[in-house]
């Protein structure tokens, strides 16, 4: 047991009271509670719309998915599209890419951010690019203005991967909220947590019905009448004997979530600010610390408002990372690498098609990252014990 491990718990006795409720009361899957999750989601990142589902995951997949059956000819990704995608990320940022015939273009990171390099996306787009799936990492936001207008240039459909980040801001505006769609997870150790669980946020009538079905089987349940989705769908007069609940648009998946992480996820959200403060407060003495080492170790620059994920520190050779880990772990911080660090260092790299690029700033992070936790009740205590670790190097 590490006395700084990676990931916390915020659940409270009040939760256990909620949901022991929610389960009394019988309706478990997706229902009331779910929708009034969503309600308040949409209401909190001021965003149209938040379609809840099991997993951030689940929320790429479901994204990725809902372009493929876009019947907006400017708004559809098609098989042999090439979508520009950062070589550090988490898996199933990718995964959804290969299995639905897309080629995932993979860039190298800005070695200040972590987050996509804009003149790497600049150097490969071509006539086959029609996306860019930008991720906030670890609670960064990306260059937005310089995404937003390379995507108007070029025609591209923008994506974000909001996993790690929620509720960071970029010009006081949350991520997530910059691309046509956006990912978030609220996995065990992320921000808020619902245990497993996610959702898209869109601020697009049309792909938000098109979540919306392709995340419960297909149907139409849950889709207006009215819509142009819905009447998009309807070609046969046929149809209209079937009722909406039992009546299938598209092939789609399960991907949903329960009254049970619903209700975990009502109570999480207004949390939300709270542990972000923690998280930045703490980032930020970490910070300090290791600036006096800026010789030998660097970390992410804050240069807009990170929610601070937890706390990445890159060594210049691998040799100091090396001992910096051993250090870290006898002083009780529990370490993993930075995300993946480079997808393509991995073995599933051969299911990535093309020529593997050379990506020097994601192999830097591969060979020489680690990456710690920044939430901890005694905040003097965790600062002492990173001080600590560093004095090898002093
Ligand atoms: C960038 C990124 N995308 C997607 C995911 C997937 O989220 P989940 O674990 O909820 O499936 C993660 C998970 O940590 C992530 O870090």
């Amino acid at each position: 047991m590490f006395k700084f491990p990676l990931a916390y718990n915020t659940f409270s006795k009040n939760d256990e009271i909620l949901i022991s409720k929610v389960f009394r009361e019988g309706f478990l899957t997706q229902g009331k509670i779910t929708q009034n999750y969503e309600f308040r989601l949409s209401e909190f990142f001021n965003s149209k719309y938040a379609v809840a589902v099991n997993s951030g995951s689940s929320a790429n997949l479901l994204m990725i998915s809902a372009l493929i059956y876009s019947k907006d000819q400017s708004l559809k990704l098609r098989r042999g599209d090439e979508v520009i995608v950062p070589a550090v990320s988490w898996m199933t940022t990718y995964s959804p890419l290969i299995q639905l015939g897309l080629v995932p273009r993979i860039v190298d990171i800005d070695k200040d951010t972590l987050n996509i390099s804009i003149e790497s996306i600049k150097n490969v787009i071509n006539e086959k690019t029609k996306c860019i799936f930008a991720v906030n990492l670890l609670g960064h936001p990306c260059e937005f203005k310089e995404l937003l207008d390379i995507c108007k240039q070029h025609n591209l459909i923008l994506l974000e991967d909001n996993c790690e980040s929620m509720g960071a801001k970029y010009d006081s505006k949350y991520t997530g909220t910059f691309g046509l769609m956006s990912s978030q997870s609220t996995y065990m150790s992320h921000h808020i947590s619902t245990i497993e669980g996610g959702f898209v946020l869109t601020n697009n009538e049309y792909f938000r019905d098109l979540l919306v079905s392709l995340r419960s089987h297909g149907w139409a349940r849950d889709i207006n009448q009215n819509s142009r989705f819905y009447s998009e769908n309807i070609t046969n007069k046929n149809y209209e004997y079937l009722p909406d609940d039992f009546l299938f648009l598209l092939p789609g998946f399960n991907l949903r979530t329960t009254e049970i992480n619903s209700q975990l996820g009502i109570s999480q959200l207004p949390k939300l600010d709270d542990i972000i403060s923690i998280k930045r407060t703490i980032s930020g003495e970490f910070s300090i610390i290791l600036n006096k080492y800026q010789n030998l170790f660097s970390t992410q620059i804050d240069k807009y408002f990170s929610s601070c994920f937890g706390f990445p520190i890159i060594a210049k050779n691998k040799r100091d990372k090396d001992l910096l880990k051993i250090e870290l772990e006898k002083n009780g911080f529990q370490t993993r690498p930075i995300v993946t660090g480079n997808i393509l260092s991995h073995p599933v790299s051969k299911f990535f098609p093309g020529e593997i690029p050379k990506l020097k700033i994601s192999t830097l992070v591969h060979e020489n990252g680690i990456f710690i936790g920044n939430y901890f009740p005694k905040v003097s205590e965790a600062v002492k014990a990173f001080e600590k670790s560093f004095d090898l190097f002093l």
